[in-house]
């Protein structure tokens, strides 16, 4: 079993590179699929959902090549096959995009259901109604989602969304950008991650307008060709790291990141007591006296994300005073609230609302990582605890965050990772 050491109650110090964005690379990799030549895909994360991807195109037929530790270049001209391996795409949630770009590049997709972390039900029926809408028809049996365009190509309509998706948006925006004619999606996500989905796919020649606001425009295209495109940083890393300084104390300088999409984060820790310095691509974030309560409600962008309230939640449980957590997008996000309570958190939940009575600190206990932000948000609880504390589960956490220990480390914490082979061994047993 490999898990994190964490010795906490250091504040942290110096600087950290942000990575580029998950959500966008796990988005922008399938989209490599509708382009014919060689895409050059810069600024991509070291993580295992990128890591997993790559090697889904590749069993599907791509050259893939590493240029350097950030870059690849893809070349999907030849693939012919357009069923998915299994066993590959159900570890990840990202490989929904699969059908999109694979219905926009063959007219045909046979891709399992996704994968990804457990918040109660995660429907994907406004995928479908707009694969649907644009022409196809889309049933699952045998184990896969098998789609099919009618008429061969997917046509081009107008798609009203009935819920602010940003799966939903972005891969219809796939199955639109070489449609025969113009798709209209009504009611599309704005987060950051689509805008720069549509600016690698009109880099590679199609024609998406209105991206980052609620209508956007596909007018389809004949053909995408390659060409060099660099993801933007990652967000939700970012704001990871902010509420780490937020909770252990210190001054940090989180660097290569647009300030513009951490706003909904900065005004939050403001609230709180945070001192944030906007720099043109960092941010400086200090914490050196008391944490005080706020209220936080997760919503679309540009609201506070739902990607960051395990995190602020850590915060939280060290701020004084009773704070109020809404979630607004998943039903179930508070999987993490038990573990938080061995650390002697004090929170109270009921259906999508968590009550948090501020403690003076959290101790030190042995954890487990129950989905990607949960765990990241037991590192930054563990980062502020008093003693030790061990996260069990951790390749949740490595799905997205690219060398958080090394990261950390640089900054003064005092983290470690462990492998414990008798414990893998009982694990195996049991
Ligand atoms: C993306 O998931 C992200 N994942 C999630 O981040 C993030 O939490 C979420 O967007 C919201 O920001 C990726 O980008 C890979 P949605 P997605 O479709 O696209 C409901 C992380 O930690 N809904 O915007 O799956 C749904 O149940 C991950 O990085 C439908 O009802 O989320 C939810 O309540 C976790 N029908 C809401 O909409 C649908 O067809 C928003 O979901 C689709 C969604």
């Amino acid at each position: 079993m490999t898990k994190y050491v964490i010795h906490g109650g250091k504040p942290l110090y110096g600087e950290i590179d942000i990575s580029g964005a998950k959500n966008a690379a796990v988005a922008i990799i399938p989209a490599a699929l509708l382009v014919d030549g060689v895409c050059r895909i810069e600024n991509l994360p070291q993580i295992s959902d990128v890591t997993l991807l790559l090697r889904i195109l590749q069993e599907l037929g791509a050259d893939v090549r590493t240029v350097n530790r950030t870059t690849v270049d893809v070349d999907c001209s030849h693939i012919r096959n357009a069923r998915v391996p299994d066993e590959l795409a159900r570890k990840i949630r990202a490989s929904y995009y699969l059908i999109g770009a694979l219905l926009g590049r063959f007219g045909c997709a046979e891709v399992p259901p996704p994968g990804g972390c457990d918040f109660g039900g995660r429907p994907i029926d406004q995928h479908i109604k707009g694969f649907v809408a644009m022409g196809a028809n889309v049933d699952v049996h045998g184990g896969y989602i098998h789609a099919k365009a009618k008429q061969g190509r997917m046509q081009g309509t107008q798609v009203y969304l009935d819920i602010v998706s940003v799966g939903a948006t972005m891969n219809i925006m796939l199955a639109a950008a070489l449609a025969d004619g113009m798709t209209v999606i009504e009611n599309a996500a704005k987060e950051p991650h689509i805008v720069d989905l549509a600016n690698f796919l009109n880099s590679m020649g199609a024609e998406i307008m209105g991206a980052g606001t609620d209508v956007i425009k596909i007018r389809g295209v004949k053909r995408l060709s390659g060409g060099t495109y660099s993801i933007i940083p990652d967000q939700i890393e970012a704001g990871t790291y902010m509420t780490a300084v937020a909770a252990a104390g210190g001054e940090v300088l989180i660097k290569n990141v647009i300030p513009k999409h951490l706003e909904c984060i900065t005004a939050k820790l403001v609230e709180m007591g945070v001192e944030v310095e906007e720099r043109d691509d960092a941010v400086l974030v200090r914490r050196t006296g008391k944490l005080t309560r706020t209220n936080i409600k997760t919503l679309p962008y540009p609201g506070f994300p739902t990607d960051m309230q395990p995190q602020i939640a850590a915060v939280l449980c060290l701020a004084e005073g009773t704070s109020v957590i809404t979630e607004g997008v998943w039903d179930n996000r508070y999987r993490y609230v038990d573990e938080f309570r061995r650390m002697g958190a004090q929170i109270q939940v009921d259906g999508k609302i968590a009550v948090i009575e501020g403690v003076e600190k959290f101790t030190g206990a042995r954890i487990q990582a129950c989905d990607l932000r949960a765990g990241a948000a037991m590192v930054i609880a563990g980062l502020a605890a008093q003693g030790t504390t061990e996260i069990g589960c951790i390749r949740h956490i490595e799905r997205g965050y690219e060398d958080i220990v090394r990261k950390l480390s640089g900054v003064g914490a005092d983290i470690r990772v462990v492998v414990t082979p008798d414990e893998d061994k009982q694990a195996q047993v049991g």
